[in-house]
Formats: structure tokens, sequence, C-alpha cells
């Protein structure tokens, strides 16, 4: 069975080398770092995270991300130095000399006897940081465009934070993708498209972009934050305004955004084929741009 899990390993080349781990300030492969079972990440999803792109060495909106992170502490009252944390995985970054790919962070509450209500005293968080080749899976995607499916949204009413809790995520990303769709819609009880399982959500109605504004239901992505800047520099209007289930046949085109996965045109919704079909001129040109600063940013 595992030499099994090791051929898959091997052939599908989703990991061309071990990963360098940084475990609580001492760097190792990631497959030698070992938690405990009490570690309250494994027992309630007590911890969050980021993920990071790394292009030609360095990362990419990385102070953007460790704001993120700060503020995902401090919603749970982890007290870990995200600071800290940060020069931490430039260390590791370095160390790991990887060109292309990604950073990993999580910061749990720590280890401690399972009670529901946190530890007190309060024990020491565990900090993991891992950088990882990346073989872009979404190349062609990006030209073609993609296909997502509309789901409900089982989810809590804290999506703001980004906590590892993402059980209703993975079960949507699951669904869609045993029915052969690239990403998962979540849709709130009224109609209201939030965003994806694991993406910002986009759409364009008569030249303007849309997109849902911020709120607890939903995360503030790093990617999306860029968006409404390079919106802004290309002169095409932009309004923070949530997409409607009932109103897709009404825009010319739809696009995903995030961290690996950039900027994903959308070119049907469950059977429903969104403008002509093809990746539309605003979502092309909102590419182009993010290209230009990956190149201003990470050359
Ligand atoms: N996901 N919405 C959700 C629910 C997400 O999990 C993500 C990111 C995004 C996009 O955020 P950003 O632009 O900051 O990547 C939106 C990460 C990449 C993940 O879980 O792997």
């Amino acid at each position: 069975m595992s030499g099994c899990r090791f051929t898959n390993w091997k052939v599908s080349g989703w990991m061309s080398k071990t990963p360098l781990a940084n475990w609580n300030g001492q760097e190792m492969p990631l497959s030698e770092v070992r938690v405990s079972v009490l570690d309250r990440a494994f027992l309630f999803g007590d911890a969050v995270y980021e993920v990071i792109r790394v292009y030609n060495g360095k990362p990419f909106l990385f102070d953007d991300h460790f704001r993120r992170l700060k503020s995902s502490l401090q919603s749970l009252q982890i007290a870990a130095e995200s600071e800290r944390i940060a020069e931490r995985a430039l260390a590791t970054l370095a160390s790991s000399h990887v060109s292309d790919g990604m950073i990993y962070v999580q910061v749990t509450r720590g280890e401690a006897p399972r009670t529901h209500h946190f530890p007190h005293p309060a024990v020491t968080p565990n900090e993991l940081i891992y950088v990882k080749e990346l073989i872009d899976p979404y190349q062609a995607k990006r030209r073609q465009g993609g296909r997502v499916l509309l789901i409900d949204d089982l989810r809590w009413k804290r999506c703001d934070i980004k906590s590892v809790n993402l059980l209703a995520n993975c079960l949507g990303a699951e669904q869609a993708h045993a029915a052969g769709y690239d990403e998962a819609i979540f849709v709130s009880p009224n109609g209201t498209l939030v965003e994806g399982t694991h993406t910002s959500l986009f759409g364009v109605r008569q030249g303007t972009i849309l997109t849902a504004p911020l709120s607890q239901h939903l995360l503030p992505g790093i990617t999306r934050r860029l968006i409404l800047r390079l919106a802004a520099e290309c002169g095409i209007s932009l309004q923070e305004a949530s997409l409607q289930r009932d109103n897709l046949h009404e825009l010319e085109e739809l696009f995903l955004t995030g961290t690996t996965l950039e900027i994903l045109p959308v070119i049907q919704v469950d059977q429903l084929q969104i403008g002509a079909g093809t990746p539309g001129p605003v979502t092309q040109a909102l590419q182009k741009a993010y290209r230009a600063v990956i190149e201003m940013e990470c050359d």
C-alpha cells in the first residue's frame, strides 16, 4: 500500500524534492517534522495559515500576506509574533533555493490537554513554515478558461479569518472535482455568490467589474486586493457589489483569483455559458497587468 503511494508520488512528480521546513525556528526536511496529536490544530482546527507565491526566488505580496496572518492571529487570540515568523519565512526561502514555488505558513494555538476553552495559562504556539517547488497546474486553463459549480455555503460566519477549518471548502472542492469542474462557488441562502472554495470571484457586467464587498462571510483575498488596484490603473470601472445567481446570464465575463491560481477566466457555471464562452477582454487585460506586477516585483 505504502509502496503504491510512493510510486504515485514519484510518477505524478508533484513534489520534485522534499520541501524544506522551519518548525518552531529549526530548519529541517518537511518529512521530519513531528507534531503531537494533542496539538489543537489536530483536535479542533485551532490554527491559522497563509500561502504565499514565490516567483524567481522572491516572495510575491509578502507584506500583505503577513498583515493578514497578524489579523487572523489576533482574531483567534493566538499570541505568536507574525514579524518573527516573516523573518523565518524569508530565511527558509533563502536556504531552500526554491525559484518557482510557494511558502506555506501555519500557526497553531499549541499542544494542550483537550478542553474546548483555551488552555490557561496559554501554551506555546506551534509555528510551521515550509517552502515547496510548484508545478503550476493552471497554465493551460488560464488561456482556455475553466468551469465552476454552484454549491450551498455551509460555512461558519467568520470566513474572513484564514483558519485551517476548511472542511466545507474541501467538501465543495471535491464535489466540483468529482463532477469535472475546476472550482465550486459558495452561494448563500439568498442567492448571493460569495466566493470559491479557495478563490475570490469577480464578474463583468456592461464593462464594470463586480465583486462581493468584504464582510465576515468571505476571505479578504490578497489577490483580490491587487485586482482592485490593477482595475483602477487600467481604467476599468469596479464596483464592490455581490453577484447574484439569478443575474449570471447578464455577465459578459467571470473570473476567479487566488495566490496560486492568479487570474482564471470562467467560461461556464453549472450548465450556463458565460459571455461568448471564451476568456474575455477585461479578464485578459487584468492577466496581462498581473504578469507585469510579478515581473516588476520579482525580477
Ligand atoms: N486560498 N477565498 C478563500 C476561501 C481562500 O481560501 C483563498 C485562498 C482565497 C484567495 O485569497 P488569496 O488571493 O489571498 O490567495 C479566497 C489559499 C490559496 C489556499 O487555501 O490554498
